[in-house]
């Protein structure tokens, strides 16, 4: 099992849109696939039509008395399961903080649901907190959603930073992605020019602004399953392979 986690302080970055759609094409690739929505907004959950909800309680699912794993949901699509959302999230970090080893908590709790997958993708809350904390340490690889302009980019390296100080056992691994890429924009064009193929700490595959992305939240489904010839549905599937082969 490895992990791939989204992430980003930045709200409304893409972290969801990504979770989502890289786990549809890993699924659709024959890999068993699990998206864990970590976010109390639940919109992973809410894309791929599952009501979220944790069974139990999550204090119990912190000190290991309660496994996820009851939880977890077979979506619509083949190969592809959710560990869904729950309001409850939002105590999520302070949960972790009564416990210790509270930057790795949540990585045992993993172990005891994810085994029975080949890869386990988190869908993130935008905040960095003890659950973040969490996150950078279980996670095998680390995509951050970059809008392209310099304050994003500036919260990019902090990222850095911040994994660099937590990260325990292994170094982490972060790639910034960027998205809602337009490139008739100056500055889009620019940043594209000064980052892609130089900086080895950003993915070569980007994503594109684009309506059929949007439809997502009113289509309610992976990109691929209703607009399989778009580029943006290339963008993902490239971005995915990239991802892919920085794993093995
Ligand atoms: N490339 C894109 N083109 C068009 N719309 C996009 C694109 N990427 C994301 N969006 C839209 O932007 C909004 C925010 O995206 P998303 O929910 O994936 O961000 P997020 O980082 O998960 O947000 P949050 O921090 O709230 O969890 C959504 O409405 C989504 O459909
Ligand atoms: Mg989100």
């Amino acid at each position: 099992m490895k992990v791939i986690s989204l992430y980003n302080i930045k709200g409304g970055v893409g972290k969801t849109t990504f979770a989502v759609n890289i786990a549809y094409e890993t699924a659709r690739t024959g890999l068993r696939t699990l998206l864990w929505d970590l976010d109390p907004q639940g919109s992973s959950s809410y894309i791929l039509r599952i009501k979220p909800h944790i069974k139990g309680e999550l204090s119990q699912v912190v000190s290991g008395k309660n496994s996820l794993g009851k939880s977890i949901k077979e979506t619509q699509w083949p190969l592809l399961d959710i560990v869904p959302s729950d309001f409850d999230l939002r105590h999520l970090s302070s949960l972790l903080e009564d416990e210790k080893r509270q930057s790795s908590k949540l990585s045992k709790s993993m172990k005891a649901f994810g085994h029975e997958y080949d890869l386990v993708i988190v869908d993130s809350p935008p905040e960095a907190s003890t659950v973040s904390e969490n996150v950078v340490n279980f996670s095998d690889l680390i995509v951050v959603p970059v809008i392209p302009n310099p304050l994003s980019i500036n919260t990019f390296e902090t990222l850095l930073r911040f994994a660099g100080e937590i990260a325990d056992k292994k170094k982490t691994r972060l790639f910034a992605a960027f998205n809602l890429v337009d490139r008739r924009k100056q500055l889009h064009k620019q940043m594209l020019e000064t980052y892609l193929n130089k900086d080895p700490r950003f993915l070569k595959h980007y994503v594109p602004a684009s309506s059929a992305i949007e439809h997502m939240t009113s289509n309610r489904a992976p990109l691929a399953t209703y607009s399989s010839r778009s580029s943006s549905t290339t963008s993902f599937s490239d971005l995915t392979e990239e991802i892919l082969a920085l794993m093995r």
